[in-house]
């Protein structure tokens, strides 16, 4: 018998209380908080969708690991165990561990980087453009056309334009693109899975012309689960070989491990390339660590790697990305435009749909952040023009292709009640949509505004 419920495949252990909290005092912390949620004090937040990065439970199996830690600086036995973990993930030789993965970014595209170099993406996550745009090198998306229409059904709408690639190539010349970019899933494309046909294709294009291939593989493991279920022929394969063979096409990886590596922090950059490994590793040490810990204690490389295994486990992707569908699927039966299929590790809701009277330069996604934290205590983040607005030269918003907001759901930490909980928030959200109010931003910074804008509601 095969029953509708699915149950989380893990008992609780351990419990963190949540504080409860009224709409009155919400409201005064989010003034205090300029209607930036990044702002917030976590113990003021209900349920935190900010994001899915860092915020995984981790198994009692990773906390043993932990006291097995060997803080030794150099040659550590936790970092020989990692690296034979990764090793056997990834079969590339050369492994360097990093803090997160935007010090593995600034290591690599660091490196590649600079005036008149480009990289390719199907989209760049923003600490990836920042990280590239910082050196002065262009960064370029490129998703399939069919990313753009937010609810039309593809089963790997965070594909590759393979056709644009190919013109890109030609009207940059390849020598110039430093590196093409597979974010897998593609997170600012909506969480949406790459299939292997479209990392083949990509491969083969970039080994013909000679363009170093990089994935960036931080939600691997539920890009492995969209494959197996929706792409011909790897129904058979499992998760793990999956993965592996993914890897396998491309010339190296970078993983924010704070994701599929189900811990708290970590990352790492893996190469085939020995020359580009030994330039990485210089600048490694100057900016994180020896190479035998980058930027990790001992204790954080045994937890990655248990977590790094652990996430290929059957019954917990099917509750994974079964239970990341279950909100978006109840969410979109209630009418809240999302962006459909729903991805792996987050629903993404269509700000400028659910809010068709706030115009883009009020931000409509931001305002839905500043609702959802007002009426229900639940903490989201815009991915839209505040994440990746832009002015022209005459200080005009350049606004973004999508006004989304993410609802992103942390790894093994909510329950199905949590989430019936954010789908009660919804119904009052459709009530009140009329009333709901835009933003103006009265301070910003340079680079990844949207972490410390402040902005001010216009009633
Ligand atoms: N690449 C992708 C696709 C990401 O989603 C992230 C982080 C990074 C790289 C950078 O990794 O945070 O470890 O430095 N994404 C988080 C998020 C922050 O909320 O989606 P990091």
């Amino acid at each position: 018998m095969q029953f509708k419920t699915i149950i989380e495949p893990f008992k609780i252990k351990s419990v963190e209380p949540i504080r409860v909290t009224t709409e009155d005092e919400r409201k005064q912390y989010l003034e205090a908080a300029h209607y930036n949620v990044f702002q917030l004090d976590s113990d003021d937040v209900l349920i935190d969708l900010l994001t899915d990065s860092g915020t995984s439970a981790m198994s009692n199996a990773q906390w043993s690991a932990i006291m097995s830690g060997d803080e030794s600086y150099a040659g550590a036995r936790s970092w020989k165990r990692l690296e034979a973990e990764i090793r056997d993930l990834t079969n590339y030789p050369y492994i360097l561990p990093t803090h997160q993965g935007r010090a593995a970014e600034h290591i690599l595209y660091g490196f590649l980087g600079g005036k008149d170099r480009v990289f390719i993406s199907n989209t760049h996550f923003d600490t990836t453009r920042a990280n590239i745009e910082v050196t002065g090198a262009t960064a370029i998306d490129i998703p399939i056309p069919e990313a753009k229409d937010l609810s039309l059904e593809h089963p790997f709408k965070g594909n590759m334009d393979v056709i644009r690639l190919r013109s890109l190539i030609q009207e940059y010349k390849a020598e110039n693109i430093a590196a093409v970019i597979l974010t897998v899933t593609n997170n600012s494309g909506g969480g949406q899975p790459v299939s292997m046909g479209n990392a083949r294709a990509v491969s083969s294009m970039c080994k013909k012309h000679g363009i170093l291939f990089i994935l960036d593989a931080c939600r691997i493991a539920e890009n492995a689960y969209f494959i197996h279920h929706r792409e011909n022929t790897y129904s058979h394969r499992s998760y793990r070989e999956i993965a592996q063979e993914m890897f396998s096409l491309a010339d190296g990886c970078i993983m924010s491990a704070k994701k599929d590596g189900l811990v708290n922090i970590g990352g790492f950059l893996a190469l085939d390339d020995g020359g580009l490994a030994q330039a990485c590793t210089n600048r490694l040490i100057i900016t994180e660590g020896f190479p035998t810990y980058g930027g990790l204690a001992g204790r954080d490389m045994e937890a990655l790697a248990v977590g790094l295994r652990e996430v290929f486990d059957p019954d917990y992707l099917h509750y994974r990305i079964r239970s990341t569908a279950y909100l978006g699927e109840h969410l979109r039966a209630k009418g809240v435009p999302i962006v459909y299929p729903v991805g792996g590790h987050a629903v993404y809701i269509d700000a400028k749909a659910f809010y068709p009277h706030i115009p883009v330069d009020k931000y409509p996604g931001q305002a839905l952040v500043c609702e959802l934290y007002i009426t229900g205590g639940i903490r989201c983040v815009e991915t839209g023009s505040v994440m990746f607005g832009k002015y022209d030269k005459d200080g005009q918003l350049v606004p973004a292709p999508k006004e989304l907001v993410r609802l992103a759901i942390p790894r093994r930490v909510y329950t199905q009640s949590h989430m019936d909980y954010v789908i009660e928030v919804f119904d009052e959200l459709i009530r009140t949509r009329q009333d709901a109010i835009g933003l103006r931003i009265t301070y910003e910074p340079r680079f990844l505004r949207h972490f410390t804008a402040q902005f001010e509601r216009l009633h």
